[in-house]
């Protein structure tokens, strides 16, 4: 596949050499047609998806931010009230250092979140902008939740919203900066797409070498999907699916505040072995509409 990129300064960077601090985040404000947001797998992780109010919503992601920005400066869009996925802004770019693919999410309904996050990236002065959109054509799709990039590797989950095509984008994308072939990953889909929606729904890491996983067979499947233990990760098995969708911001994480202490007990032992703060944020009303921790940010490098 032939790239063109769109470039704001020279290339500096090259991903393989992978600087390990975040400088900015993307946010964006829950629209009030969050109600009408997707909700094809929440009901495999919560008790009731019918009732989500928006009240709730908006002081969960509230919270999320004022916690995010001890962390890391975060820029918040405004809302895009046709839009009401747009606070998933994770799904529109998969960012690493200063190259960024615009991708082409799986689902058309948000297709019309893409155009004000490039804006936003070129603003910023990301060095590669790749559009897969207009590169590729309508045959490739991904959603950024698929992509988990554990500072080592770059995984990349088939499923319902990211196929082969988008996969290779990605692949060709970071690979002209640096990333070695060799650690750019597609997951098959037996974990994404089935009972998860995406492969971070499943599994997140919290540093180059840990990621958080189910117990159970999704996890076991997951991690044998990833080659995990051959490429030298340890896994924390949670108990809960949700707890396994972590943000991991500058030696800091974000965690669940899930109901389930096994899980909470886990991940906090495993930060303290590992020397990472810890903030537990309750995200569970956008869980109703699918959304995880990971979902509502997007963290740069620039
Ligand atoms: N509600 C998140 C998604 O389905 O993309």
């Amino acid at each position: 596949m032939m790239l063109s990129r769109q470039t704001r300064r020279a290339y500096t960077t090259s991903v393989g050499a992978s600087r390990s601090r975040h400088t900015v985040a993307i946010t964006r404000e829950i629209p009030g047609s969050f109600i009408n947001a997707v909700a094809a797998h929440s009901a495999n992780q919560v008790s009731d998806v019918s009732d989500v109010s928006l009240a709730l919503a908006r002081k969960q992601h509230h919270d999320y931010l004022s916690n995010l920005r001890k962390h890391i400066p975060t820029i918040c869009l405004p809302p895009i009230e046709c839009q009401p996925d747009c606070l998933f802004v994770e799904d529109t770019v998969v960012a690493i250092d200063d190259t960024a693919v615009i991708t082409q999410p799986g689902h058309l309904s948000r297709r019309g979140e893409v155009d004000s996050i490039k804006t936003m990236l070129l603003q910023l002065g990301i060095a590669n902008v790749y559009d897969m959109r207009e590169i590729a054509g309508e045959g490739a799709t991904c959603d950024g939740g698929d992509v988990m990039f554990t500072g080592r590797h770059l995984f990349v989950g088939i499923s319902a919203r990211t196929n082969n095509d988008g996969f290779e984008f990605l692949s060709d994308a970071f690979a002209r900066h640096g990333l070695a072939a060799d650690s750019i990953i597609s997951v098959p889909p037996v974990a994404a797409g089935k009972e998860i929606l995406h492969l971070k729904s499943a599994v997140t890491h919290i540093d180059k070498h840990t990621l958080l996983a189910p117990t159970g067979s999704i996890g076991d499947t997951v991690l044998e999907a990833l080659g995990a233990a051959e490429r030298g990760y340890e896994a924390i098995r949670l108990p809960d699916i949700l707890s396994c969708n972590a943000v991991a911001v500058n030696g800091h994480i974000l965690a669940q505040a899930s109901k389930c202490e096994i899980s909470k007990y886990r991940i906090e032992q495993a930060c303290n072995k590992r020397n990472l703060g810890l903030t537990f944020v309750d995200t569970s009303e956008l869980a109703k509409k699918d959304g995880a921790l990971t979902c509502c940010s997007v963290l740069l490098s620039v």
